[in-house]
Protein backbone atom coordinates (compact mmCIF):
# COMPACT_ATOMS: atom_id res chain seq x y z
CA UNK A 1 0.00 0.00 0.00
CA UNK A 2 1.53 3.61 -0.91
CA UNK A 3 1.71 5.70 2.28
CA UNK A 4 2.94 9.00 0.20
CA UNK A 5 5.76 10.35 -0.78
CA UNK A 6 6.94 7.10 -2.37
CA UNK A 7 7.14 4.95 0.70
CA UNK A 8 5.04 1.62 0.82
CA UNK A 9 3.73 -0.26 3.88
CA UNK A 10 4.49 -4.11 2.55
CA UNK A 11 4.12 -7.59 4.79
CA UNK A 12 7.91 -8.72 6.49
CA UNK A 13 9.88 -11.14 3.82
CA UNK A 14 12.06 -13.42 5.09
CA UNK A 15 15.02 -11.46 2.78
CA UNK A 16 14.52 -8.31 5.06
CA UNK A 17 16.92 -8.95 7.91
CA UNK A 18 20.23 -6.47 5.92
CA UNK A 19 18.41 -3.84 5.19
CA UNK A 20 16.75 -3.98 8.80
CA UNK A 21 20.40 -4.62 10.15
CA UNK A 22 20.54 -0.98 8.39
CA UNK A 23 17.66 0.73 9.25
CA UNK A 24 17.87 0.10 12.93
CA UNK A 25 21.82 0.92 12.87
CA UNK A 26 20.92 4.37 11.23
CA UNK A 27 18.14 4.65 13.68
CA UNK A 28 19.96 3.84 16.63
CA UNK A 29 20.32 6.92 18.54
CA UNK A 30 17.19 7.82 17.62
CA UNK A 31 15.62 5.24 18.65
CA UNK A 32 16.96 4.37 21.82
CA UNK A 33 14.78 6.14 24.03
CA UNK A 34 11.85 4.25 23.02
CA UNK A 35 12.55 1.05 22.86
CA UNK A 36 14.03 -1.80 25.31
CA UNK A 37 17.66 -1.73 25.41
CA UNK A 38 19.61 -3.57 22.51
CA UNK A 39 22.74 -5.33 22.59
CA UNK A 40 25.17 -4.96 19.87
CA UNK A 41 24.27 -7.94 18.08
CA UNK A 42 20.78 -6.66 17.64
CA UNK A 43 22.24 -4.78 15.15
CA UNK A 44 24.15 -6.90 12.78
CA UNK A 45 22.24 -9.17 9.61
CA UNK A 46 22.63 -12.57 11.37
CA UNK A 47 20.83 -10.91 14.44
CA UNK A 48 17.82 -9.62 11.98
CA UNK A 49 17.67 -12.73 9.90
CA UNK A 50 16.87 -14.57 13.12
CA UNK A 51 14.57 -12.13 14.42
CA UNK A 52 13.11 -12.25 11.28
CA UNK A 53 12.76 -15.95 10.80
CA UNK A 54 11.31 -16.16 14.54
CA UNK A 55 8.59 -13.24 13.56
CA UNK A 56 7.50 -14.89 10.52
CA UNK A 57 6.71 -17.94 12.34
CA UNK A 58 4.51 -16.21 15.09
CA UNK A 59 2.79 -14.55 11.72
CA UNK A 60 2.36 -18.24 10.17
CA UNK A 61 0.95 -19.25 13.50
CA UNK A 62 -1.25 -16.61 14.10
CA UNK A 63 -0.04 -15.01 16.96
CA UNK A 64 0.80 -11.59 15.06
CA UNK A 65 0.87 -9.77 11.91
CA UNK A 66 4.34 -8.04 10.65
CA UNK A 67 4.86 -4.96 8.28
CA UNK A 68 7.29 -2.61 7.09
CA UNK A 69 8.28 0.51 5.32
CA UNK A 70 10.03 0.96 2.46
CA UNK A 71 11.63 3.63 0.26
CA UNK A 72 11.65 4.11 -3.72
CA UNK A 73 15.12 2.65 -3.95
CA UNK A 74 13.74 -0.30 -1.66
CA UNK A 75 15.47 0.51 1.68
CA UNK A 76 13.16 -0.29 4.99
CA UNK A 77 12.39 2.90 6.70
CA UNK A 78 10.31 1.63 9.57
CA UNK A 79 8.13 -0.74 10.81
CA UNK A 80 4.71 -1.78 12.54
CA UNK A 81 3.72 -4.75 14.37
CA UNK A 82 0.70 -6.59 15.66
CA UNK A 83 1.52 -8.47 18.17
CA UNK A 84 0.35 -10.65 20.94
CA UNK A 85 -2.91 -11.17 18.98
CA UNK A 86 -5.54 -13.24 21.16
CA UNK A 87 -8.98 -14.35 20.06
CA UNK A 88 -11.63 -15.81 22.18
CA UNK A 89 -13.95 -13.78 24.28
CA UNK A 90 -10.57 -10.71 23.71
CA UNK A 91 -9.72 -10.66 19.75
CA UNK A 92 -7.22 -7.68 20.73
CA UNK A 93 -3.97 -7.06 19.77
CA UNK A 94 -0.89 -4.97 20.45
CA UNK A 95 0.75 -2.26 18.26
CA UNK A 96 4.18 -1.00 17.72
CA UNK A 97 5.91 1.16 15.56
CA UNK A 98 9.00 3.29 14.33
CA UNK A 99 9.85 5.70 11.32
CA UNK A 100 13.48 6.69 9.78
CA UNK A 101 14.16 10.01 11.05
CA UNK A 102 14.27 10.97 6.93
CA UNK A 103 10.86 10.04 6.98
CA UNK A 104 8.94 11.47 9.69
CA UNK A 105 6.67 13.96 10.62
CA UNK A 106 4.89 13.93 7.09
CA UNK A 107 1.99 11.86 8.44
CA UNK A 108 3.12 9.05 7.02
CA UNK A 109 2.93 6.86 10.10
CA UNK A 110 -0.61 7.99 11.28
CA UNK A 111 -1.49 6.32 7.16
CA UNK A 112 0.39 3.06 8.62
CA UNK A 113 -1.63 2.89 11.53
CA UNK A 114 -4.41 3.44 9.75
CA UNK A 115 -3.85 0.85 7.32
CA UNK A 116 -3.15 -1.75 9.32
CA UNK A 117 -5.75 -1.35 11.84
CA UNK A 118 -8.21 -1.79 9.17
CA UNK A 119 -6.39 -4.93 8.24
CA UNK A 120 -6.54 -5.73 11.67
CA UNK A 121 -10.28 -5.27 11.23
CA UNK A 122 -10.95 -6.83 7.97
CA UNK A 123 -8.35 -9.61 7.43
CA UNK A 124 -7.77 -11.03 11.07
CA UNK A 125 -11.16 -10.10 12.03
CA UNK A 126 -9.87 -8.34 15.66
CA UNK A 127 -12.27 -6.06 17.54
CA UNK A 128 -9.53 -3.84 19.77
CA UNK A 129 -5.89 -2.68 18.84
CA UNK A 130 -3.80 -1.72 22.16
CA UNK A 131 -0.96 0.38 21.98
CA UNK A 132 1.32 1.74 24.85
CA UNK A 133 3.52 4.98 25.02
CA UNK A 134 6.03 6.72 27.06
CA UNK A 135 3.87 9.47 29.02
CA UNK A 136 6.23 12.27 27.19
CA UNK A 137 5.93 10.53 23.54
CA UNK A 138 3.65 13.32 22.16
CA UNK A 139 4.71 12.65 18.57
CA UNK A 140 3.25 9.26 19.05
CA UNK A 141 0.11 10.14 20.81
CA UNK A 142 -0.77 12.41 18.40
CA UNK A 143 -0.66 9.42 15.30
CA UNK A 144 -2.54 7.16 17.91
CA UNK A 145 -5.21 9.75 18.16
CA UNK A 146 -5.68 11.03 14.61
CA UNK A 147 -5.56 7.33 13.54
CA UNK A 148 -8.73 6.85 16.03
CA UNK A 149 -7.46 5.67 19.38
CA UNK A 150 -8.87 7.12 22.35
CA UNK A 151 -6.88 7.28 25.95
CA UNK A 152 -7.63 4.37 28.37
CA UNK A 153 -5.40 5.24 31.27
CA UNK A 154 -1.95 5.32 32.82
CA UNK A 155 -0.13 2.38 33.74
CA UNK A 156 2.60 2.55 36.08
CA UNK A 157 5.74 0.92 35.49
CA UNK A 158 4.11 -1.03 32.22
CA UNK A 159 7.22 -1.79 29.72
CA UNK A 160 10.83 -1.93 30.18
CA UNK A 161 12.03 0.77 27.99
CA UNK A 162 16.04 1.87 27.83
CA UNK A 163 16.64 -0.25 30.70
CA UNK A 164 13.95 1.14 32.65
CA UNK A 165 10.54 0.02 33.90
CA UNK A 166 8.63 2.93 32.40
CA UNK A 167 5.26 4.58 32.88
CA UNK A 168 3.42 4.41 30.02
CA UNK A 169 -0.56 6.40 28.64
CA UNK A 170 -2.72 3.10 27.32
CA UNK A 171 -5.05 3.72 24.11
CA UNK A 172 -7.40 1.47 22.27
CA UNK A 173 -9.10 1.46 18.86
CA UNK A 174 -12.25 -0.24 19.02
CA UNK A 175 -12.08 -1.29 15.42
CA UNK A 176 -15.57 -1.90 14.52
CA UNK A 177 -16.14 2.21 15.42
CA UNK A 178 -15.79 4.42 12.59
CA UNK A 179 -13.24 7.07 12.65
CA UNK A 180 -12.61 9.90 9.95
CA UNK A 181 -10.59 9.97 6.76
CA UNK A 182 -9.68 6.34 7.98
CA UNK A 183 -10.44 2.84 5.84
C1 LIG B 1 6.23 8.40 16.83
C2 LIG B 1 6.61 8.32 15.36
C3 LIG B 1 6.33 6.92 14.84
C4 LIG B 1 5.77 9.34 14.57
O1 LIG B 1 5.94 9.11 13.18
P1 LIG B 1 5.64 10.26 12.08
O2 LIG B 1 5.57 9.63 10.73
O3 LIG B 1 6.58 11.36 12.29
O4 LIG B 1 4.19 10.68 12.53
P2 LIG B 1 3.19 11.64 11.77
O5 LIG B 1 3.95 12.53 10.83
O6 LIG B 1 2.11 10.76 11.23
O7 LIG B 1 2.61 12.50 12.98
C5 LIG B 1 3.48 13.03 13.94
C6 LIG B 1 2.70 14.02 14.76
O8 LIG B 1 3.43 14.30 15.93
C7 LIG B 1 3.75 15.68 15.96
N1 LIG B 1 5.07 15.75 16.57
C8 LIG B 1 6.24 15.32 16.08
N2 LIG B 1 7.22 15.51 16.97
C9 LIG B 1 6.64 16.09 18.05
C10 LIG B 1 7.11 16.54 19.32
N3 LIG B 1 8.39 16.40 19.68
N4 LIG B 1 6.23 17.10 20.18
C11 LIG B 1 4.93 17.22 19.84
N5 LIG B 1 4.40 16.79 18.67
C12 LIG B 1 5.27 16.23 17.78
C13 LIG B 1 3.68 16.13 14.53
O9 LIG B 1 3.45 17.52 14.44
C14 LIG B 1 2.48 15.33 14.05
O10 LIG B 1 1.29 15.88 14.55
P3 LIG B 1 0.09 16.37 13.55
O11 LIG B 1 -0.24 15.16 12.69
O12 LIG B 1 -1.00 16.75 14.49
O13 LIG B 1 0.70 17.47 12.76
C15 LIG B 1 8.11 8.68 15.13
O14 LIG B 1 8.37 9.93 15.70
C16 LIG B 1 9.06 7.65 15.72
O15 LIG B 1 9.41 6.66 15.06
N6 LIG B 1 9.51 7.88 16.96
C17 LIG B 1 10.48 7.00 17.62
C18 LIG B 1 9.89 5.62 17.95
C19 LIG B 1 8.57 5.71 18.68
O16 LIG B 1 8.35 6.58 19.48
N7 LIG B 1 7.70 4.72 18.41
C20 LIG B 1 6.40 4.64 19.07
C21 LIG B 1 6.50 4.04 20.41
S1 LIG B 1 4.93 4.08 21.26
Amino acid sequence: MDLGDGILLRPLLPGDGAELAAAYTRNRARLAPWEPFRSEDFFTTERQHALVEESLRSVADGRSAAFVLSDAGGRIVGRVNLGDIVRGAFWSAHLGYWIDEDASGRGIMRRAVQAVCAQARDEIGLHRVQAATLVHNVASQRVLRAAGFTEIGLAPRYLRIAGEWQDHLLFQRILEDPVDGSP
